[in-house]
């Protein structure tokens, strides 16, 4: 757990009563044992999130999200654990751990950032008020020509610069040294001479979701041969790879109205005119391609993301493998296909914000996206072209976690090229990718399994102990057989508080990583909808029972398979008898 020990982790979370920290985002009503409020974490109208004070976690009925006060801080706040933890500590005056060594160079590396954060962030007021001054005409002149108005470039913090020398003499009479200007990236030099960056330019600032300034986007007013734009350089404070643009308005709309799903573009304008168009959800990528560290970003906002990038093909087919990332995050990704050569921007001036809207939601499941490029990049009219597009686009499919869909999409292949669903199926579990398959099926399965009977017995039993139901007491934990690997990892950190002489406390289940686990939603839910209409005591045996006789079953199944292939006669009569033995316990389970 990053640096931190359990026991300040503890310390922490009974520092923060979660009922407390909820309470200053969410309005909270106490019901029974429970407090209830609108999450924030979905969109809502009745107040489907409740808050235990006893086991210290929420749950949502609606989204199903739940955790302890730390999973919730990092959740609202957009922060990852540590920085979840350290915001906490600051609340109730914990010191946090440190080590001593580095204390002195953290707290000198610390002192540097804040010194750039003040710099820019003296930079964009500089800018912004040069924006509402005479001298800047070209500059409105151009954000008008833009379809943009006062409010947005407010909203935005747009700003001018005017000319190369005005910044450092200001920040130099501000009291910066030359070597934090240059070091901010706002300031260059050369020959000695310190100028703007981004002299004579519109200025775009790249705020981060804690309101701080961290770089600067730059646009000439004019047509040139040199690129429209320059961007600050990478500093200390500031990494393309790790930053997206607009993210402090995307976390401002988040806390406020919540958030289902974020559009990511590739420019300022883009986003800057998506928003002026009423589509607040969006973030641009800033012209590369997507980072895992972008994805992880993102991640917290949402689970699901709709990809806006410029609608040439060659662009489309670069942008694969960020997507790809996106997926292997956990987002679920949608592509927008913008019509040839236009951007988001160009789409909402020419087809209006209902155009955008149409493209939104007539968006692409990425799979079915990456089928359209391959039939764009092979010419299905010859025959080699279709026999290689055929082969691309089975192993594309074959990606699909879904049998029904990976029929779906066998469908259009046959109809684009008309080879039978016969030869499509062999090819598509032809041996050779054999592998593949087999993680596939193991995925269904488990997938399948998570609402099985098996899988709720499971469940209400741990869910008895984690909530020290005294029913439970009398059933030793460590004879049970559970069947759900997330079910054997919770039984796990019982056995192990068990064996500790340690209390359970549900919260403390919440481990970073662990939030992972739906099971854990599955359990809080448990016990915040328990009521007493039912003898929980008598449900706990019938649950014993349960997964008593799927271990039975699982046993018998694999003799049976072992009798039918055993030749020898003596082998085959010790299964016979392991058998009946079985039979009998199950006889009495049923
Ligand atoms: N970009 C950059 N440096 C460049 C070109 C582009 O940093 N030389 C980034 C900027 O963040 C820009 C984004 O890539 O917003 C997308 O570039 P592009 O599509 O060329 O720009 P647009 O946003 O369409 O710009 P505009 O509409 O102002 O022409
Ligand atoms: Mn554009």
């Amino acid at each position: 757990m990053q640096g931190f020990d359990y026991k300040f982790i503890e310390q922490l979370k009974n520092k923060n009563d979660i009922v407390d920290v909820v309470s200053r985002y969410v309005r909270l009503e106490q019901k029974g044992g429970n407090y209830w409020g609108v999450c924030h974490f979905h969109h809502e109208k009745t107040a489907s999130f409740s808050v235990n004070p006893s086991g210290q976690f929420f749950y949502c009925f609606g989204c199903h999200k739940s955790g302890d006060v730390i999973t919730f801080v990092s959740e609202i706040e957009a922060l990852d654990f540590s920085d979840a933890v350290k915001l906490l500590a600051e609340r109730v005056g914990l010191a946090l751990p440190t080590i001593k060594i580095d204390d002195e160079k953290i707290r000198e590396q610390k002192r540097k950032k804040e010194r750039l954060n003040a710099l820019l962030k003296d930079t964009a007021l500089f800018y912004a008020h040069n924006l509402r001054t005479s001298n800047a005409e070209k500059h409105n002149e151009y954000i008008k020509k833009r379809g943009l108005d006062n409010q947005t470039a407010i909203k935005f913090g747009l700003g001018a610069s005017l000319n190369f020398n005005d910044l450092p003499k200001y920040l130099l009479e501000k009291g910066y040294t030359y070597e934090e200007m240059t070091a901010s990236g706002a300031v260059d030099v050369k020959d000695g001479r310190y100028y703007d960056s981004l002299g004579g330019r519109l200025i775009v600032p790249i705020i981060n979701q804690f309101n701080q300034v961290v770089a600067f986007g730059g646009r000439l007013l004019e047509k040139a041969d040199f690129a429209k734009y320059k961007n600050t350089k990478e500093t200390i404070i500031f990494s393309k790879s790790n930053n997206l643009y607009n993210l402090n308005n995307l976390k401002k709309l988040k806390n406020e109205k919540g958030l289902d799903s974020v559009i990511i573009v590739e420019g300022y304008m883009d986003t800057i005119s998506l928003d002026k168009a009423g589509f607040y959800n969006v973030v641009a990528s800033m012209g590369t391609s997507l980072t895992k560290d972008q994805a992880r970003i993102l991640k917290r906002y949402t689970d699901k993301v709709y990809i806006s990038y410029d609608g040439d093909f060659a662009g489309q087919k670069a942008s694969i493998r960020g997507l790809e990332i996106l997926k292997d995050e956990g987002l679920d990704v949608k592509v927008v296909s913008l019509p040839d050569g236009m951007d988001p921007d160009d789409v909402v001036k020419n087809l209006g914000r209902e155009g955008y809207e149409t493209l939104l939601k007539s968006a692409m499941p990425l799979i079915d996206f990456k089928l359209d490029i391959l039939r764009k990049t092979f010419d299905i009219n010859t025959v080699d072209g279709k026999r290689k597009y055929v082969s691309k686009a089975i192993e594309v499919i074959r990606e699909s976690p879904s049998p029904a869909e990976q029929e779906d999409l066998l469908k259009t292949v046959r109809s684009l090229t008309g080879t039978t669903i016969e030869a499509l199926k062999r090819e598509l579990y032809s041996t050779h990718k054999q592998e593949n398959l087999v993680q596939t099926n193991v995925i269904h399965e488990v997938n399948d399994y998570s609402d099985s009977k098996t899988a709720i017995a499971g469940r209400f039993i741990l869910y008895s102990y984690l909530f020290n139901k005294p029913y439970a007491e009398e059933t030793d934990i460590k004879s049970i057989e559970f069947i759900l690997p997330e079910h054997k990892k919770i039984r796990d950190f019982i056995v192990n508080r068990i064996d500790n002489g340690q209390k359970i406390v549900f919260s403390d289940l919440f481990d970073e990583g662990d939030t992972e686990n739906k099971e854990l939603s599955k359990i809080a839910g448990l016990e915040t909808s328990s009521n007493n209409s039912y003898d929980q005591s008598t449900y706990f045996n019938d649950c014993l029972k349960t997964l008593k006789l799927f271990v039975v079953n699982q046993k018998l199944e694999t003799l049976t398979k072992q009798f039918s292939s055993e030749t020898d006669v003596e082998t085959r009569r010790k299964i016979t008898v392991e058998m009946s033995n079985l039979y009998a316990i199950k006889k009495k389970l049923i």
